[in-house]
Parts: structure tokens; sequence; C-alpha cells
């Protein structure tokens, strides 16, 4: 039997007032669905509508998680927010290191490692993003890529808060283009992936949760979670329509149970 866990990355997009709909409409299809326990859905609003999206999801079993956080507890930090503010709202999950918080906002896999550690230290389970651009793939250079952006991301990492971590290998040049990697690439991917977890935890690498990101929609939804070590996906453009959202979640619970 295998587990998902399908993530909606809202970016900026989405008021309280947005949110608040959305979150209903996902909370409606998911009540009607009703996936079993081995899915997982969530969704990572902006910061200001996370308060509307979780009275609105309440009682569907979809969780709510945010987009970033900051390493430290509290302090002269203006205008950031700490994982245990998070924890307070009731967010189950952080998204750290997405492609666009590194090449926007400059962050660097010494910077994540303290966020990744922050959220797990508040049990708050970060999803760590990796992945290539369209230059480091085309020179080759995208499992030493992924793989350093692994082993510099999660340094002292402790073995026991692994087993809480999730990663998103997430191709930069497949975000929201449209255009994917082939289900091919992403296991190919996944599986190096894999197998470094497998070194650097012993005891929970097999087992962790490695999320596929990237111009994931419906159409492509079933070849990409079918291969073996892909276990979830995190969406962008497609998570912001209900139903289309829907769709990948159905998929993760028909291949839950096949
Ligand atoms: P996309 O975004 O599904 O729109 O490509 C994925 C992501 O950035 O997490």
């Amino acid at each position: 039997m295998r587990q998902f866990l399908i993530a909606g990355n809202w970016k900026m997009h989405t008021t309280p007032a947005d949110a608040a709909t959305l979150g209903k409409a996902i909370a409606e299809r998911q009540n009607a669905l009703k996936p079993s326990s081995r899915v997982q859905t969530l969704i990572c609003p902006p910061y200001i509508s996370i308060h509307a999206a979780l009275e609105n999801v309440k009682g569907s079993g979809v969780l709510v998680g945010a987009q970033n956080c900051h390493f430290e507890p509290k302090g002269a930090f203006t205008g950031e927010i700490a994982p245990n503010m998070l924890k307070a709202i009731g967010c189950t999950h952080v998204i750290i290191g997405h492609s666009e918080r590194r090449q926007y906002f400059s962050e660097t896999n010494a910077l994540l490692n303290k966020k990744v550690k922050a959220a797990l230290h508040e049990g708050i389970v970060p999803i760590y993003c990796v992945g290539e651009t369209l230059t480091e793939r085309q020179q080759d250079q995208t499992l030493q890529v992924v793989r350093t952006q692994l082993i510099d991301g999660l340094l002292d990492v402790s073995l026991q808060s692994a087993s809480q971590l999730v990663i998103a290998y997430e191709p930069v040049w497949a975000i929201g283009t449209g255009l994917s990697a082939t289900a091919e690439q992403a296991q190919e991917v996944h599986a190096a992936i894999r197998s470094l977890l497998k070194e650097l935890f012993p005891n929970a690498g097999a087992d962790m949760f490695i999320l596929y990101g990237g111009s994931l929609k419906p159409e492509n939804a079933d070849e990409i979670l079918s291969k073996p070590d892909v276990n979830g996906g995190l969406i962008g453009g497609a998570a912001l329509q209900a139903d289309s959202f829907a769709a990948i979640v159905a998929t993760a619970a028909k291949l839950s149970v096949s």
C-alpha cells in the first residue's frame, strides 16, 4: 500500500476572502472523495490567508501549511514569521527553499538549513525543496546540484527528526512553464534522492516522502505519481482550481489502493 502527500502551493495568490472560497471548494471535494488516510491533502496559502483557509477546511481532513518561515522563534526581524507562530495558528507543514525563494530572495542552502531545523524543532513538517535549473540539466549537473542542496540543507538534522522531513524535487525549468519532467526523469532523480537519504538517515530514508513538483496537473499525475519513489506532489497552478487539485488527489487515492 502506498502513501501520498498532495500539497498545493498557492504562492502569492488569494486574499483571505479568496482563500475562504477556494478552501471551502477544496474541502467539499475532499468530503465527497473521502480518500483513505494513506493520502494526505495539504494547502499552503499566503500567510494572511491561512486563517481563512483553516476555517473553511475544518472537518474535511485537509491540512494547512505555510510557504516560508524564519529560523528564529522571535525577535527583531521585521516582516518575518516564526515557526511557533505557524504552529499556533494551526499549520502542520511549511515549504522551505522553494526555487522562487532561492532565486528572488537569495536564500542559500546554509540559510535554509537553519529554517529546516527550526521547523523540525517546533514540530512543523518542513517540505524542503530542491531542483536544478535548465542550464544545470543541460550541463548534466542535475544529480550533483540536488545532492549538494540536500547535504547542505539537511546538515545536522538529527536522525530522530529526519522521519518528519518531506523533500520536494522541483526542476526549476518545469515550474509554472507547463513543461513537466517526464515520469522517467522524475523517477531517476527521486531514486537518487532516496539513495542519498538512506545514506544520510539510515533509519528513515527509505520511508521519507519525496514529492514531485513542476507543472503537475490532472493530465500527467497518474504517470508521475505511479513511479515508485514519487510519494506525492507539490502543485502550483493546478492547486488554484478546486477541480484540478481534487483530480490529482483522486489519482493519488486510486494509486494508494492499487
Ligand atoms: P507549478 O508550480 O505546478 O505551477 O509548476 C509548482 C511549484 O512551484 O511548487
